[in-house]
Parts: structure tokens; sequence; C-alpha cells
């Protein structure tokens, strides 16, 4: 279950601030099938990280299977991807100097298998 609650999020540019999510709300339940949509610079991505536990919003909050993400430390944040995350890049981000099934037998060590 991933729900957010006035999610926001800014990036600081010198001293600029960028404002890409303003107060965004989503509830996905398990099972469901979820697309999101929108022109390039609209913050897909930056939704994205976020759900996948590889940023944090500015503003709001998380709830990933009823647990509040924003009080997670890194180490717990590395734990739900490990564990109950998967990602489909548009590139591989394989490892160049392990081979396939090294590749693939990573996250399993960094995961305790
Ligand atoms: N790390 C960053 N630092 C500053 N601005 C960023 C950063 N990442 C994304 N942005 C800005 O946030 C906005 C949304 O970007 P992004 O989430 O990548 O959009 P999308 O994936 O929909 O194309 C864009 O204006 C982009 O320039
Ligand atoms: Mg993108």
């Amino acid at each position: 279950m991933i729900r957010f609650r006035s999610i926001e999020k800014s990036y600081s540019l010198g001293k600029e601030q960028v404002d890409v999510l303003k107060g965004i709300d989503l509830h996905i339940s398990r099972g469901e099938f979820t697309a999101i949509m929108g022109p390039s610079g609209s913050g897909k991505s930056t939704i994205m990280n976020i759900i996948g536990c590889l940023d944090r919003q500015t503003g709001g909050e998380y709830l990933f299977n009823d647990k509040l993400v924003s009080e997670y430390d890194d180490m717990n944040m590395a734990k739900i991807r490990n564990r109950s995350i998967g990602f489909v890049f548009q590139q591989f981000h394989l490892l160049p100097h392990l081979d396939t099934r090294r590749n693939v037998e990573l996250p399993m060590i960094y995961g305790g298998d």
C-alpha cells in the first residue's frame, strides 16, 4: 500500500528553489496497477524516486504498507528497497566489472540471502 498525503518536493539550485511537487495525494492499493503520466519536466521521476525510497520528500507524509517512511533512516529506506520494491529502470544499471550472475547475486548478498 502506497499513500501520499500532501507530498511536496522542492530542489535547491544555488539560491533558487524549484517547487516540483506541490501537495500530491495518492493512494495505490496492493495489487493495483498504476501509470503516472505527464509531460517532460512535470515531476514523474521525482514522484517515482520518492515512491521507490531513493529520495525523500520535503513536505507531507509518505506511508508504505501503513508505515511512515518519512521517519525511516537511510538504513531502513535501503531495507525497503532491498525487500519490498522492484525497479525496472530504462537503463539497466549493471555493474560492468561483474558478470551477469554476480550482478543478480549482489542485492541478495546485501540482503543477507
Ligand atoms: N536534482 C534536481 N535538482 C534540481 N531540479 C531538478 C532535479 N531533478 C529534477 N529537477 C527539476 O524538477 C522538475 C521535474 O523533473 P522530473 O521529475 O525529472 O520530471 P519528469 O520525470 O516528469 O520529466 C523539472 O523542472 C526538473 O528540471
Ligand atoms: Mg523522468
